[in-house]
């Protein structure tokens, strides 16, 4: 399935925003542990030469060497993360699919998703599952053995299963987008554990509603808790099925008009004036009518050659074809700047304050040896030519370090604020 198109289209991908800064970040990160371990190195033979730095400075300038490290697992491990929610068979699991552009998750009549299900991206080309509090990787050779494994799996309502699918299937997999499709919030008594567990580091929720109905009060409750949890999560609204609509033989053009204009207003008036997490110009722009069975159906036609109207339900199909894409767009957008500001902000702010304890560390260190040097100038008679070469070799190095560790700070800030701007 691999399609060579979708890499080259892909690139202006507004997902490359995330894409870049991290990278730019790992490449950061990469230098300030180099920075570091040459700076500990140095200090170690400070401590054993001339005991001009005691045991503790040394440790703590270790202790550096290990929260840079630990900074750079949790920035490789970065992803950006869509929750998506709603009631039973309003289409969760169809929307993923859709955006995946393949049936991967289990979708049917009924109540078909009985736990949180996570897709994201392996490499190797490797299909395979995860549960949770295991570390066994469970092999998945086809979809339709996923589909059985989490049938027959009893597993909690919240807790966790991690499908791993190779990057190569999905740009977005591709571009560390990971999914979290639900059960449906109308089964569940345990909404805050859900929240708890799965939502607090989601960059973007997206609400499935069935646009065939209207929205519930469970729906609306779930995200009013999780607008309380967390401080204007990013929320799009997709009133999904609306291909249904064009099947209504009875329905004027007008008439559906009024139907769409109805929910639009409904869906804008609970981002904004009931959740208050939107402005109405974004609310405007976070509220679409799509069809995630036709989408998909579409897709897989175009991945075989084919046109993808032949995935068509109903009357109306380009329409509402444009109106997912037109999602995915805002979606790739809204989720890449979010994921940048919210995980790597806190990463630059904690590598420039890693970055500043060395330097006035440093400092301290220089303004010492001068002292040193000046009391022993009066001895003068008694150093050794080694000392002495020590000393100067110490002055140039804690001056290289100082310049080196001054302009790794200056370039942490102005490569950070750019990524942040761009
Ligand atoms: P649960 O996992 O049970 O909570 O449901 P869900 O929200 O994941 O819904 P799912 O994707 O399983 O879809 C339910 C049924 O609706 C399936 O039979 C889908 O094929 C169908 N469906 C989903 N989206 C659409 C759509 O846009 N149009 C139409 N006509 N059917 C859809
Ligand atoms: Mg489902």
């Amino acid at each position: 399935n691999f399609n060579p198109m979708m890499y080259q289209t892909n690139d202006k991908s507004p997902l490359q925003i995330f894409v870049r800064a991290k990278k730019k970040i790992n490449d950061i990160y990469g230098e300030i542990e180099e920075y570091v371990l040459e700076t500990t190195t140095f200090i170690n033979a400070l401590h054993a030469d001339a005991e001009i730095v005691d045991k503790a400075e040394r440790e703590l300038f270790e202790s550096y060497v290990f929260k840079v490290a630990a900074i750079r697992e949790v920035l490789q491990r970065d992803h950006m993360k869509v929750a998506f929610f709603g009631r039973t068979s309003n289409g969760k699991s169809s929307v993923i699919n859709a955006m995946l552009r393949e049936k991967i998750l289990p979708s049917g009549i009924g109540h078909t998703t009985n736990c949180f299900c996570q897709v994201e991206g392996s490499d190797g080309g490797e299909a395979y599952l995860m549960k949770e509090g295991s570390d066994e990787k469970l092999n998945v050779v086809n979809i339709k053995q996923l589909a059985n494994a989490l049938c027959q799996e009893k597993l909690c309502e919240s807790s966790l299963v991690r499908i791993f699918w190779p990057r190569e299937r999905c740009s977005l997999l591709r571009d560390d987008v990971v999914f979290v499709d639900s059960p449906g919030v109308d089964v569940s008594a345990n909404l805050d554990d859900w929240i708890d567990n799965h939502c607090l580091n989601a960059d973007v929720f997206v609400l499935v509603l069935n646009a065939e109905s209207t929205m519930t009060r469970a729906e609306k409750q779930f995200f009013h808790t999780v607008s309380q949890k967390l401080s204007k999560p990013n929320i799009f609204i997709l009133n999904n099925r609306w291909d249904a609509s064009a099947n209504e033989p009875e329905f004027q053009e007008s008439e559906l008009a009024k139907v769409k204009s109805q929910h639009t207003e409904r869906c804008i008036d609970f981002l904004t004036k009931e959740l208050k997490v939107s402005n109405e110009k974004e609310a405007a722009e976070r509220v679409f009518f799509v069809s995630a069975r036709e989408t998909l159906q579409a897709r897989i036609e175009e991945s075989k050659g084919n046109p993808p109207h032949l995935g068509a339900i109903a009357e109306g199909f380009q329409i509402r074809y444009f109106e997912f894409q037109d999602f995915e767009r805002k979606f790739e957008e809204c989720i890449s700047q979010s994921a940048v500001k919210t995980k790597f902000q806190q990463h630059s702010s904690r590598g420039k304050s890693v970055s500043g304890d060395m330097r006035s560390m440093l400092d301290n260190i220089y303004e010492r040896i001068t002292i040193f040097r000046n009391l022993k100038q009066d001895q003068k008679n008694l150093l050794t030519e080694r000392i002495q070469g020590t000393e100067t070799q110490m002055m140039q190095v804690t001056r290289e370090m100082k310049m080196k560790i001054h302009n790794m700070v200056e370039e942490v800030e102005e490569k950070v604020s750019k990524a942040l701007n761009e």
